[in-house]
């Protein structure tokens, strides 16, 4: 119920518009994301990797509706590459394609993340392409597809998996079948039954399916999940199969379960935190209040401070 509602509050472009322009909101959505500028991810990258932890950068913004809109996300992501080249950082980027035009024009959209794979692979570096709702799913596998078949792209671009979306398992295998690098996560979008398991216990079961094809394909994969549940299923697998802990990472979002990551560190594990920054954060800390709703109170309780 609650997350039904704060999803349907995601999508308010009245709502949306208020909060991003206000300073109360921008302390509001602190806790989930690093800030607005460039630097300010440069600087939460350069604390996180002194903690041990790897680091995707996610520029905030999506569904844009004007060409230039998406070239200015473009530059920013060529710029966010050679920053983290000269700065030495542990890290990569994320990237969603209605981010760079896919709404406005598809050959736009295919046109900027080429030039942005073509980047990551000149410096060695890596592009992953965030999973948005159904509607874009096809379309983005096939832009995945596409990039890695290029010679000189592959291993420097890659997927993501939702393991409540009933048709995954088919699309991991056709993935893998390129060896294709893929983060495996729940999914956070609302889907219909027709396309999308609706219980938990289904996504859960997929899940640890999904994450298991994923570890023997010996192919280095994300495993991208707060749920303790999950993340002792992937380390039980990989024991029994004696899969070494560098032949994948764990991955969780910035400001969540803080603990958790540590821990994983110093028991040995990889691990990656995906931090967004930008002023466009609005839908992103929507979806992060629907997951768990009572990060509303620990918000407020944090502002009230
Ligand atoms: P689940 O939601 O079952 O939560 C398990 C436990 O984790 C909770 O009980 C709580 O303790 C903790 N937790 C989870 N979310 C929390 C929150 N917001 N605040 C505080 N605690 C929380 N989705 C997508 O559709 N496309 C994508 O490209 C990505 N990319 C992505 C990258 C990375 C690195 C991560 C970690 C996640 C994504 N996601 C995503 C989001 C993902 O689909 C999912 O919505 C969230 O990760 C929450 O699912 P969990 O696996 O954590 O389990």
């Amino acid at each position: 119920m609650l997350r039904a509602i704060f999803i349907g509050l995601s999508q308010s472009q009245s709502l949306r518009s208020v909060s991003e322009k206000s300073s109360l909101g921008r302390k509001l959505s602190h806790r989930f994301v690093a800030g607005t500028e460039l630097e300010d991810v440069l600087q939460a990258t350069k604390e996180v990797n002194s903690a041990g932890c790897s680091v995707s950068m996610d520029n905030l913004g999506e569904n844009v509706t004007r060409i230039e809109e998406a070239h200015h996300t473009a530059d920013l992501y060529h710029r966010l590459l050679d920053e983290i080249q000269a700065r030495k950082l542990d890290a990569n980027v994320s990237v969603k394609l209605t981010s760079l035009g896919l709404d406005v024009e598809e050959k736009l959209a295919r046109d900027l993340t080429h030039s942005l794979v073509e980047h990551a692979a000149r410096i060695n570096n890596f592009v992953r392409i965030d999973m948005e709702g159904s509607p874009y799913t096809q379309r983005t596998l096939d832009f995945v597809h596409d990039l890695h078949s290029q010679d000189r792209h592959r291993g420097h671009v890659g997927a993501v998996m939702q393991a409540y979306m009933r048709r995954s398992e088919r699309d991991v295998e056709q993935l893998l079948q390129e060896r294709i690098r893929i983060r495996l996560c729940k999914g956070a979008y609302k889907e219909p039954a027709e396309l999308a398991f609706q219980k938990m216990a289904e996504v859960n079961e997929n899940y640890i399916r999904l994450m298991k094809m994923l570890l023997k394909s010996g192919v280095y994969h994300g495993i991208a999940t707060h749920d303790e549940k999950m993340i002792a299923a992937t380390m039980e697998f990989a024991k029994a199969e004696k899969i070494p802990p560098d032949a994948f990472e764990f991955q969780m979002l910035y400001g969540i379960r803080r603990d958790l990551q540590r821990k994983l560190v110093e028991d040995g594990w990889r691990m990656r935190v995906y931090i967004p920054f930008g002023s466009e954060w609005y839908p992103y800390f929507m979806r992060r209040l629907a997951e768990r709703p009572a990060n509303a109170l620990f918000v407020l309780k944090n502002l009230l401070k």
